[in-house]
């Protein structure tokens, strides 16, 4: 075979441009499935995009030589022309590629080496890289955490994503959008197992439980198959570089924490009893049961889903209604209806979040198609032959009637006084029982938070894991009452 485009440049491109291009070298190196994608100009054109950056200046000047030389009657006619003619380009991204004949033998010439990138190249590449994330606050962030280096690489990959336009691009012209195709090309770019790398995206691995990265729960394109959550979009905006700069990046409300139904004795009764419900209506598969939680941010809805949904060994199917939400005519109700009608009622449950804003009380909407969603969602539910739960933190400017359409209503609410002493107790005394201890100046200062939710808990105990320090039980509720500060400094807000 002629000489590849690819002798590694020496002292050449940064650590960033050499990563992305290095993941993206490898999913096409080790998954031939993704190589007829190579025929269409927005994959190839942003892998060769990616990749040039690698090429030696020398190099490319001969290559480019060779694409433009001029042309010989014969050698292509319009007919082998054909396949490769431009085609209209979305955005505003420009193509890398040639156009005419001189781009036909480049396409050409670009196929043949991406279908066999050879083994040396890729070895030569993780050794320039040795593997090791290149954003400083990821480094930081793996530190304090304790994140292994698997966790390390899914960081390093999602940040690449964001970082890298053509990146981007690449993931999402490769095509896969199956889940066997998405991890076979994951742990090809990241060099791990499949079994290794699911295990980091479970639930209650940390880069969730940090509310790190997400792993899209349904139908997925590869582009969006990890998703980057607000608070690492925030750590990699505001760069900490140390671990007191990252703890003042901690700003966002928590993800799931571990527990259990027993966790939640502030509903103790009910909980109890719509699990029995929901547990009986899914083993004999009875129709369309649903529920509405209730109540303040951070006071365990979803998180309560989520428990329920493992307690009944379903998986939690999750859709904010803001993102179903939409003023053109007929499009809630399809984003609805395919919502639906793609749940496997036997193995899942529905979680519709933020639900308020698809059931906007009828009377005060304001535009026709708000009342048209409301209708829309009620006859859906209706039909559904599943387990669907919705949850609001308005439930004030929820439509009455709709109200009536749930068969049970769990109000959610903030701490009760001896609920925020025995949690204090077990997170910042070691022991749920050494309540007794609380010093009687902050045990007053607690009574008197009561706003405090479990989320401001979990909030606390998070950048406490996350920054690997102990606080003092003062230094505790400190942060408590910074939590409860900024819920307040939000309502003064809305
Ligand atoms: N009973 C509980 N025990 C421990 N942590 C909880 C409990 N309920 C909620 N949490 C934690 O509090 C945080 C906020 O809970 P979440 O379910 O998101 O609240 P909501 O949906 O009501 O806004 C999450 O990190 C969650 O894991
Ligand atoms: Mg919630």
């Amino acid at each position: 075979m002629a000489q590849g485009p690819f002798p590694a440049r020496s002292g050449g491109p940064p650590r960033r441009t050499l990563c992305a291009a290095r993941y993206a070298l490898q999913i096409v190196a080790r998954c031939p499935f993704a190589h007829p994608r190579l025929h269409d100009d927005d994959f190839l054109g942003a892998l060769w995009a990616l990749t040039l950056p690698l090429v030696e200046p020398a190099r490319l000047v001969q290559l480019q030589a060779d694409w433009l030389r001029p042309d010989r009657e014969s050698e292509l006619d319009d007919e082998e022309e054909r396949p490769f003619r431009r085609r209209m380009r979305r955005g505003t991204e420009e193509s890398p590629l040639l156009d005419g004949v001189p781009g036909a033998r480049m396409r050409e010439f670009l196929i043949a080496h991406f279908t066999a990138i050879p083994e040396r190249l890729l070895a030569q590449l993780v050794q320039a890289d040795g593997h090791r994330p290149t954003h400083p606050s990821v480094t930081v962030l793996a530190h304090c955490a304790g994140l292994d280096e698997i966790e390390c690489r899914i960081l390093d990959f999602v940040e690449k994503k964001e970082a890298v336009p053509y990146f981007r691009t690449f993931l999402r012209e490769a095509g896969c959008d199956s889940s066997r195709d998405n991890y076979a090309c994951l742990s090809a770019a990241l060099d791990v197992r499949t079994l290794e790398l699911q295990s980091r995206l479970f639930r209650r691995n940390p880069l969730a439980l940090l509310a790190l990265v997400k792993k899209a729960n349904r139908r997925a394109n590869l582009e969006d198959v990890l998703q980057s959550e607000d608070l690492f979009d925030d750590i990699l905006t505001l760069e900490p570089t140390t671990s007191a700069a990252l703890l003042a990046a901690l700003i966002e409300p928590a993800g799931a924490a571990e527990c259990a139904l027993a966790d939640f004795p502030h509903l103790a009764p009910e909980a109890a009893r719509l699990s029995a419900v929901l547990g009986k209506a899914a083993a004999t598969l009875a129709p369309g049961v649903n529920a509405l939680l209730y109540g303040p941010p951070g006071s365990g809805k979803t998180e309560f889903a989520h428990v329920l949904a493992d307690a009944l060994d379903r998986e939690l199917v999750v859709m904010a209604s803001s993102d179903l939400v939409s003023p053109y005519v007929g499009e809630p109700e399809r984003n609805l209806a395919r919502l639906f009608a793609d749940i496997d009622t036997a193995h899942s449950m529905l979680l519709l979040d933020e639900v308020d804003s698809l059931l906007r009380d009828r009377r005060q909407a304001r535009h026709s198609w708000e009342a048209t969603q409301v209708n829309e969602l009620l006859q859906q539910m209706e039909r559904f032959g599943g387990i669907f739960i919705a949850a609001t933190n308005l439930i004030g400017q929820l439509d009455a009637a709709a109200m009536r359409c749930f068969n049970f209503k769990l109000q959610f609410r903030t701490l009760e006084h001896t609920q925020r002493r025995s949690l204090f107790a077990r997170e910042a005394l070691g022991d749920a029982r050494r309540v007794g201890e609380i010093a009687p100046a902050l045990g007053a200062r607690l009574d008197a938070l009561d706003m405090l939710t479990q989320g401001d808990f979990a909030n606390v105990v998070r950048q406490r894991d996350l920054l690997g320090d102990t606080p003092s039980p003062k230094d505790f509720l400190r942060r408590l009452i910074v939590e409860c500060r900024h819920k307040e400094g939000m309502q003064a807000a809305a």
